[in-house]
């Protein structure tokens, strides 16, 4: 198929082809592990610069594609970059994370949020995505990026990272109406946003729900599910042919529930087999996933064994190689290099051992 041949690698494997090997990127390729962006982010120590000034951001991304081709470029940015176009501002502080300041912790501060204009408040979005395109070409996929409803609530609402979300659960389960009105409003916006950037070049969306993990499943079926499944479904009404991913941190529990998100593919962490979640996810989902970043600190040895055993565990078609959360900010860049060295050989690796 000449056609097929033409497409990013990474899109065969969203529409099902059978490959001789996994596409392979890793979430958070671009960061503080790199030399290259350490050495960057001392010229520009404001995150909100280094991910919103396009030239900056493009350089960024394109740190990792230079260093190790993955098959997937995902455009340097944060879940929280949309959040000023609806009336909530943040910062990135170093050591701290994010903060959102002021918290929205009341109905009136719902009530004055308004619509995303992406254009008139993200148009350093296109640009990045736009440039993306151009550099990387048909040797890569570009990702674009939200995050859901449910964790840019627990942000906004906690104002910060924290370790119990007490805030936005006393709001779920004492105001429910109030958080289920901010959520709608999330679910809104974030969809509007995830086809700006489908149309700015996206040619894939990862939406992160990355701390929809710390809700019971009942509690995900009323919080999370509905909002997820309110994003996917206006971005596929517009976008039908995009891939879409779904990550949530902390999701062996939930795997039978995230396919009735109406994702083509489920990004999964490593506490669960990915054969096994594959069987709970059903035929009609792809997955991503699922090496332990941790794995990165180890021998080579174990960094090939480990991918060649994810791989044959999760067979040969619809499947995407990544981690099973981020790449850490301590990872030696050289296990990153090998990591990705031997994931595009694989194919004559599995060859030899056949
Ligand atoms: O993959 C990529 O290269 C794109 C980069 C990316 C960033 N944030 C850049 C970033 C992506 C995909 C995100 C998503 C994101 N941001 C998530 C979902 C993914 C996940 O990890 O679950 C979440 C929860 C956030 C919120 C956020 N932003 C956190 C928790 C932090 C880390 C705080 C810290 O200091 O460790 C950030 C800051 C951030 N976003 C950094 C990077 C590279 C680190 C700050 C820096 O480099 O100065």
């Amino acid at each position: 198929m000449a056609e097929s041949s033409q497409l990013p690698y990474l899109l065969r494997a969203t529409r099902g082809e059978v490959l001789e090997r996994p596409p392979v990127w890793m979430m958070r390729q671009a960061g503080r592990y790199m030399k290259a962006y350490r050495d960057l982010r001392e010229r520009y120590p404001s995150f909100r610069q280094r991910s919103e000034q396009t030239d900056i951001a493009v350089e960024i991304s394109l740190q990792p594609f230079r260093a190790f081709a993955p098959d997937g470029v995902i455009l340097f940015s944060d879940i929280l970059t949309s959040l000023p176009g609806i009336g909530i501002n943040f910062d990135i502080v170093e050591s701290k994370g994010p903060i959102i300041d002021p918290p929205i912790r009341s109905q009136s501060q719902i009530d004055q949020l308004h619509l995303i204009e992406p254009e008139e408040s993200l148009p350093f979005i296109k640009e990045i995505l736009q440039t993306l395109r151009q550099e990387v070409g048909n040797s890569a996929a570009v990702l674009g990026f939200v995050g859901a409803p449910w964790t840019l609530a627990a942000y906004a609402i906690e104002g910060k990272s924290c370790k119990d979300y007490t805030l936005i659960k006393r709001m779920a389960f004492c105001e429910p109406k109030m958080l289920h009105k901010f959520l709608d409003q999330l679910g809104d916006a974030i969809a509007l946003y995830a086809r700006y950037q489908i149309n700015s070049g996206a040619q894939v969306i990862q939406m992160f729900d990355s701390l929809a993990g710390q809700l019971s499943p009942r509690d995900y079926e009323t919080f999370a599910l509905p909002y997820q499944q309110r994003v996917v479904q206006q971005v596929k009404t517009a976008h039908p042919n995009t891939p879409f991913i779904l990550y949530i941190n902390g999701s062996a529990g939930l795997l039978e529930r995230m396919p009735q998100t109406g994702v083509d593919i489920v990004s999964i962490d490593w506490t669960v087999d990915i054969a096994e979640a594959r069987h709970r996810l059903g035929r009609n989902v792809g997955v991503q996933g699922n090496i332990d970043p941790g794995v990165l600190f180890g021998s080579k040895e174990l960094i090939k064994s480990r991918i060649l055993d994810t791989i044959c565990q999760a067979g040969n078609r619809g499947h995407i190689l990544n981690l099973g959360h981020g790449v850490l900010q301590k990872t030696p860049e050289e296990n990153v290099a090998f990591f990705f060295e031997t994931a595009k050989n694989v194919d004559k690796l599995l060859a030899v051992t056949a």
